[in-house]
């Protein structure tokens, strides 16, 4: 028998955005976007996950108006007259399929990409010239260039609003700008961006919050993603109790954060011993602020091992309903399954989710 999947189809209210289900598209970088202008593919692409059914789409990171803000030629910029034109184009799109969307604003640090030699026009940064901790890549950021980039944030979530989008997310995780700065291996800066503890190191990303906040007005709701995790190190915790945690994420909520979204590889893992509420639920609890959780909804495998060949299967979504009922967070992001399942949300509202397809990496080989 098929399990009562309602629980994934109640509607959700925040601020201006209005949702029909709880289920989010992840934001997924398909590097399609050549000359980082997003084309007809890219719209073609979101429209059909509007017509499955998601209730909101968060778009691939596109990035802010700095030299080195993206590592790949394929990856779409949020500023310049053409790729904000095609962004438009995007969002139109999908408002045409009764979708919800909103970009995710990006900077990638100096993190790089291992598929490609192409380099950034301008010299490649991060708060302390730093990869992970003893890798050094990059420059140091100076306090200009900071101003520059807070600046580039708030412009581009102005630009979403302005082209019509329903929210705007921040990209503060997996080891990219903003997390540099959160993370002690590479924040090893002795200025006010700088210090021993969390909440000194989040200076840079309450800034960008509260900028973007200004840039968009109180309605229009501002989610920030967020890893303990980074891809230079699975173990890393920047917070390492609840207290810590708290911390971390009050003042980036009084900035202006209405959602966390909380990126676990594994949704089902607990963040703390003690208690199995994950990430969201403990940001859920700590700050009040809604939250998404996500991680390896409905697949066998997780994201990182998928790039290395591993093919997941499709799995039971028992234990997403179970944490649901519970309320432990409000929204659920799906990333692969959707890649793989276009109209994921329908078909699990049909009560088809047994017909749901694995994935495997060579799906991203092309837009469809
Ligand atoms: C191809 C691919 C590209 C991704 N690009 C981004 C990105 O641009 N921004 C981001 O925050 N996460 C990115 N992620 C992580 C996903 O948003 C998501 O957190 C991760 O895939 C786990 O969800 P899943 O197990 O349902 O796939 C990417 C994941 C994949 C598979």
């Amino acid at each position: 028998m098929s399990p009562d999947t309602g629980v994934l189809f109640r509607p959700f209210q925040i601020k201006s955005l209005s949702l029909k289900n709880r289920i989010v598209m992840a934001p997924m970088t398909r590097c399609f976007s050549p000359g980082g202008v997003p084309g007809e593919n890219v719209a073609a692409y979101y429209r059909r996950r509007a017509e499955g059914g998601v209730g909101l789409i968060l778009s691939e990171g596109t990035v802010i108006d700095r030299p080195a803000s993206r590592n790949h030629p394929g990856i779409p910029t949020f500023h310049g007259d053409a790729a904000l034109a095609g962004w438009k184009h995007v969002i139109d799109a999908v408002h045409d399929a009764k979708g919800v969307m909103g970009p995710q604003i990006w900077h990638v640090g100096s993190v790089p990409v291992s598929d490609t030699d192409w380099l950034p026009d301008g010299p490649i940064e991060s708060p302390s010239g730093l990869l992970a901790p003893g890798a050094p890549r990059g420059q140091a950021m100076t306090e200009e260039d900071i101003a520059d980039a807070i600046s580039g944030y708030a412009k581009a979530a102005a630009n979403a609003k302005r082209l019509g989008f329903d929210t705007v997310e921040i990209h503060g995780a997996h080891g990219y700008l903003i997390d540099e700065f959160f993370w002690e291996g590479t924040n090893l800066r002795t200025d006010g961006y700088g210090g021993a503890t969390l909440p000194e190191r989040s200076r840079f990303g309450v800034e960008v919050v509260k900028a973007v906040r200004a840039a968009v007005g109180p309605d229009f709701p501002v989610i920030l993603r967020l890893s303990q995790w980074k891809p230079q190190d699975f173990s890393v915790k920047l917070a390492k109790t609840p207290d810590e945690m708290s911390a971390w994420l009050v003042p980036l909520r009084e900035a202006g954060v209405d959602v966390f979204h909380c990126s676990q590889r594994r949704f089902w893992e607990p963040e703390f011993e003690g208690s199995d509420l994950n990430f969201a639920g403990w940001a859920k609890k700590l700050t009040g602020a809604a939250t998404i959780s996500v991680g390896s909804v409905a697949l066998s495998g997780e994201f990182i091992a998928a790039f290395g060949g591993e093919v997941s299967q499709s799995a039971k979504l028992d234990e997403l309903l179970r944490r649901m009922e519970n309320e432990e967070f409000d929204l659920i992001a799906i990333g692969r399954s959707l890649i793989s399942n276009p109209d994921w949300a329908n078909k699990v509202q049909s009560g088809h989710a047994t017909e749901l397809q694995g994935f495997e990496a060579k799906l991203l080989g092309q837009l469809v």
